[in-house]
């Protein structure tokens, strides 16, 4: 990324980790769009159908690389459109993202989101988040995030998550292997794994509410920008 090209913020990390909370409000409060490349991936999976990622990879690239992606307003009001659809809440149940999960291993479905999450990072200033943003997908952000914490915090907040939503989560016990099992895959897969870039800064947010980390982020976040040659956000 040109210094004075958009300006691109990176937080990466497991699944429940506060991932899209968190990148939401820092877009938010930085007056730049919000991009959640995980929702990407739920509804490519969606549209590729179960078993769908068992198909040979280059039919697969075939009908995910014509998708045309788009970001439209900006912080909260962010809207990620996928064709004409807007994606929504409707893709966070814990089966989408098992599903999920499976197709991002394929290197053809990574190839075409890759583009697709870079042509949106070179159009205009964002907060992108995922699981290789920092470390394949803008290698060059202003400014890298990797978040952890414990699973079974992981697990609680994302039951409490799906209740938000009006969903009916499983028991705590089998949300915790769930997001055991989608660690193991996400870290494990062999074109780019879950891990954070050399150069992200490593926030454990295990013990730490979501206020605390927020200003952690923003503070972090407006010091990134101020090194950046001319400083600000364009
Ligand atoms: O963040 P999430 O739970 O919505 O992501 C769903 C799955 O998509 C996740 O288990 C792995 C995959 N994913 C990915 O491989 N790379 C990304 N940048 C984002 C998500």
């Amino acid at each position: 990324m040109p210094p004075d090209g958009p300006v691109v913020i990176t937080l990466d990390g497991p699944a429940g980790v506060g991932k899209t909370t968190l990148a939401r409000r820092l877009a938010a409060a930085l007056g730049v769009a919000f991009l959640d490349t995980g929702a990407m991936y739920r509804a490519v999976a969606l549209s590729l159908g179960e078993n769908g990622w068992d198909l040979p990879e280059p039919q697969i690239a075939e009908r995910l690389c014509r998708l045309q992606f788009s970001l439209h307003g900006s912080g909260d009001e962010t809207a990620l459109a996928m064709d004409e659809f807007v994606l929504g809440d409707e893709l966070r149940s814990e089966e989408v993202g098992r599903w999920a999960s499976l197709v991002a291993r394929l290197p053809a479905v990574r190839e075409c989101l890759v583009a697709a999450q870079r042509r949106m990072g070179s159009a205009r200033s964002l907060v992108a988040e995922g699981r290789d943003m920092g470390s394949v997908v803008f290698p060059h952000a202003t400014c890298k995030f990797f978040l952890d914490a414990r699973p079974e915090v992981r697990a609680l907040r994302r039951y409490n998550q799906l209740l938000r939503l009006g969903q009916t989560p499983q028991p705590l016990e089998e949300l915790v292997e769930a997001l055991r099992l989608r660690d193991e895959q996400d870290r494990t897969r062999a074109v780019s794994p879950l891990r954070p870039a050399e150069d992200a800064i490593m926030v454990d947010t295990s013990d730490l509410d979501v206020e605390h980390v927020f200003e952690q982020l923003l503070q972090q976040a407006k010091a990134c920008l101020e090194r950046r040659e001319g400083g600000g956000v364009r």
